[in-house]
């Protein structure tokens, strides 16, 4: 067997692993997330206590999962490029299953409840759960962390090395001397290995401020009397909690870069349009943060209209760069309309919705009424169930699709497409209607019109998951038509 073979199965090892892992505990965290509205739409009887503790599961989970499907394929896309110990990558799997343990011991039997990016003197003032669930809940963040910044370091070192420093792994010679480089045979990096680049980069740092805060709160739980600065816990949690989240949506992206590729078999090339807005995502996703502090008095207020302006940056122009690109892919293609390719294709519409709800929060006029109200919930469930996880399964179908040799019925896909985006928009509005009407995030028990809203949007999450159930069962069909033809 040659060394290729071998290599590109390793590569797909990890990646399915990872995979794999991500989609379970997102399916999970679904069924957490339904319970929570319904018990928002009082439609369950769940006491406030059960109802944070599973909130605080749900949030941590779902990210805890996108990021994990989403590392696992930026790494096959890496060890594509270059060579890849895989035990490291399983070494930080390791470290990310040891973390999701923790974390669900915290909750069950701990009864851990103050949310994942929790405020100081949170989680320690007026809990109702044991001390020792609020350590395990940190210690659990703390694993996850430590394997992500494991993952960070592999790739950001093997990207460094591949492609001669800094200056080559952004394409800073492409971009500046353009003419002398390219006429001198230099290529520059792929699309994908921009989103792995950012994401390894950003990623250390939000890795290491995510340990520094986390350190800071065990040395508090172990000894109280080390009090902790609330504002800079503050800027410290939310560089950590904003920058994460925002990172699963340039992991997926990579899923853009090559899947849509496949569909349309034309090559998505790297310009330096593109490469310019990964620099701005790399420099300003990690100060866009400053947004969520817009209502604390104490921050110093140049950082509030740096937010803004960071906030605008980091998403715009990767946004209209990769869509763009993949709209001109798409177009006059001939591309089948598989689950694959309608997966991958509907997620940038996710993107682009969920990004404007984002901005708009992020406007300071706005902010003062959106702010903490439905609508975060709102931006933030748009970008990561219509549009990371479409890119997400985009990859997935796509693969699938491709090793079978096959496409899913036309009644499959409507079915699909019906519940997952059908249900998913009947779940969605509900969020910003409420937070437009200036329902609060985070109560089990919301003011009117909440519980009204959080009625239609448990419906609409119910037919979510039941098309999303007929997308498991059509994978798990393409994934053994597969090893049937390969048993013949
Ligand atoms: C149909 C699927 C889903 C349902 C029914 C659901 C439901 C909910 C509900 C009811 C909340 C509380 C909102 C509030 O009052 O503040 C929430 C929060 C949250 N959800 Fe989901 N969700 C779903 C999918 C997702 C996905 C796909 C992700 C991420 C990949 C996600 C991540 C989060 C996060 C981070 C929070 C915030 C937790 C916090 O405030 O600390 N959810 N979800």
């Amino acid at each position: 067997m040659s060394a290729d073979v071998v290599n590109g199965r390793a590569g797909m090892r990890v990646m399915w692993t990872y995979i794999g892992t991500g989609l379970a505990i997102f399916s999970l965290m679904l069924l957490a997330g339904i319970l929570l509205r319904a018990a928002q739409a009082g439609w369950l009887p769940v006491d406030p206590g059960t109802f944070y503790s599973i909130l605080s599961l749900h949030g941590a989970g779902m990210i805890v999962a996108m990021a994990i499907a989403g590392l696992g394929t930026l790494w096959y896309l890496v060890r594509r490029e270059t060579d890849l110990d895989e035990r490291i990558a399983f070494l930080a799997y390791g470290f990310f299953v040891a973390g999701v343990i923790s974390v669900i011991v915290s909750v069950f039997p701990g009864r851990y409840g103050s949310l994942w990016t929790m405020l100081y003197p949170l989680p320690f003032v007026g809990t109702y759960w044991p001390s020792w669930a609020t350590g395990t809940w940190l210690v659990g963040n703390a694993l996850v962390m430590l394997g992500f910044m494991l993952w960070c370091a592999q790739i950001l070192g093997a990207l460094l090395a591949r492609y001669g420093g800094v200056r080559g792994m952004l394409a800073i010679d492409y971009v500046f001397r353009n003419r002398a480089f390219t006429d001198s045979g230099g290529k520059p990096p792929p699309p994908a290995m921009f989103a792995a680049a950012i994401t390894a980069f950003d990623g250390f740092v939000t890795g290491t401020v995510g340990l520094v805060i986390g350190t800071a709160l065990l040395v508090h739980w172990i000894d109280p009397s080390v009090a902790i600065n609330p504002l800079w816990a503050k800027n410290l949690t939310y560089l950590f909690g904003h920058s994460i989240a925002n990172l699963t949506m340039y992991m997926a992206v990579a899923g853009v870069y090559v899947g849509l590729p496949m569909c349309t078999k034309r090559a998505y090339h790297t310009s330096p349009q593109l490469a310019v807005a990964w620099w701005a995502t790399l420099l300003f996703v990690i100060i866009a943060y400053f947004h969520h502090l817009y209502m604390d008095f104490a921050q110093m207020q140049w950082m509030q209209f740096v937010g803004e302006i960071a906030s605008y940056f980091a998403a715009i122009p990767v946004v209209v760069v990769t869509v763009y690109g993949g709209v001109m892919l798409a177009h006059r293609s001939g591309m089948r309309w598989s689950l694959g390719s309608v997966f991958l294709y509907a997620g940038m519409i996710g993107w682009v919705v969920g990004g404007i709800g984002a901005l708009l929060d992020a406007t300071i006029p706005a902010n003062v009424d959106l702010h903490n109200t439905l609508w975060v919930p709102g931006h933030f469930h748009t970008y990561l169930l219509e549009g990371v996880l479409l890119f997400t399964l985009g990859w997935v179908f796509v693969n699938l699709e491709q090793r079978a040799d096959a496409v899913s019925s036309l009644l499959t896909r409507w079915l699909v497409g019906l519940g997952m985006f059908g249900g998913g928009a009947l779940f969605l509005l509900p969020f910003y209607s409420a937070g437009a009407a200036g329902v609060p995030r985070r109560y089990a028990v919301e003011p009117p019109p909440g519980p009204f809203w959080a009625s239609v949007a448990t419906v609409g999450a119910i037919v979510f998951v039941a098309g999303f159930a007929i997308c498991v069962i059509e994978g798990i069909r393409l994934t053994r038509l597969r090893k049937s033809e390969e048993a013949v």
